[in-house]
């Protein structure tokens, strides 16, 4: 694989930062921007950056991640999650960049039974899923050289700063305070670990996959059995309490059930990714909160 010379954006949040370290171990040549560096909304900055640093990629790790501040402020989640992808599918496009863009299992309803497959037409139901397809079909539409790859339910060492960490980290300390920990049973996702999730992408980019590709742990589960599960490994012996997701009464709607899975990794030779019981286990371990 020939070396290549990488933009990443947002490089400063759990995605972004496992990503970079992952494209360093693999020897590209890594241009690390976090939002203090590049604001994606200044289109005058992206073009510059892109000027400057000449990527043969550009990975936008970028976005307002927070579903609930989204719904409150939908011109600023438009403004990040939609309108500035496009300004950057048209500047990659102009510079013939391949542009990967991160989005999410938000942009389906949740009325499905069966896990989400790049066939599945997605159907948002509130702004952060909304503004995230926007991102898509502006990709889609204006950078014929692009890869698309949904995610879902990430969490990663550095956690997100928008959400205030992650969510393993908000049980486990919970746990340890002895808080009452009521975690829904009805809204069923694929929990994915940042740093699994990073080496996913740098396969697929060397692999030079194109159009929209599910990137997940294996397998699926409630909140409820992703942080009871994280608290049984720790052996930490708290109740949960199961509780429906209406109980918390929160800004956005969020779809219930948003599995995703993959037909498509093995078009470029791509596995997918372990299930997510083992990657748990593992981000335990590298927390030091675990022994392997
Ligand atoms: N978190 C999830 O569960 C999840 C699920 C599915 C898909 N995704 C997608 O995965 C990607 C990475 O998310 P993540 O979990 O790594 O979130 P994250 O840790 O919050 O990272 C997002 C990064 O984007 C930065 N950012 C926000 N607005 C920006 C702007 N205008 N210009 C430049 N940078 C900006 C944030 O900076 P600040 O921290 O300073 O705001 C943060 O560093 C996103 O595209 C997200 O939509 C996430």
């Amino acid at each position: 694989m020939s070396k290549l010379k990488v933009l990443v954006t947002g490089a400063s949040g759990q995605l972004g930062s496992d990503l970079v370290d992952e494209l360093l171990m693999r020897s590209h040549d890594v241009v690390a921007l976090s939002r203090s560096q590049l604001d994606i909304t200044n289109c005058g900055a992206v073009a510059a950056a892109i000027r400057e640093h000449r990527p043969s990629v550009f990975i936008n790790c970028a976005a307002m991640v927070n579903v609930d501040a989204c719904e409150l402020d939908v011109e600023a989640a438009i403004k990040v999650n939609a309108l500035a992808v496009w300004h950057i599918a048209v500047l990659c496009s102009k510079a013939k960049v391949k542009l990967v863009q991160i989005s999410t299992d938000y942009v389906f309803d949740g009325e499905k039974n069966s896990p989400y497959t790049e066939a599945d037409v997605p159907n948002p139901i509130n702004v952060y899923g909304l503004t995230k397809f926007f991102g898509e079909m502006f990709v889609r539409n204006y950078c014929d050289e692009h890869l698309i790859v949904r995610t879902a339910g990430l969490y990663g060492i550095r956690g997100s700063r928008s959400k205030g960490g992650n969510f393993v980290e908000f049980v486990i300390g919970a746990a340890l305070k002895n808080e009452p920990l009521r975690l829904v049973t009805d809204m069923v996702t694929s929990p994915t670990f940042t740093r699994d999730l990073a080496s996913k992408l740098c396969e697929l980019v060397e692999a030079e996959a194109h159009g929209i590709v599910h990137v997940v742990n294996s397998g699926q589960c409630s909140w409820h059995e992703f942080g009871s599960r994280a608290l049984s490994l720790m052996g930490l012996d708290v109740q949960v309490i199961p509780i429906v997701s209406d109980e918390l009464d929160r800004p956005a709607r969020r779809p219930k059930y948003t599995p995703l899975v993959s037909i498509r990794l093995d078009d470029f030779g791509v596995e997918p990714l372990r299930d997510w019981r083992e990657a748990l286990h593992d981000y335990l371990c590298i927390r030091g909160l675990l022994k392997q």
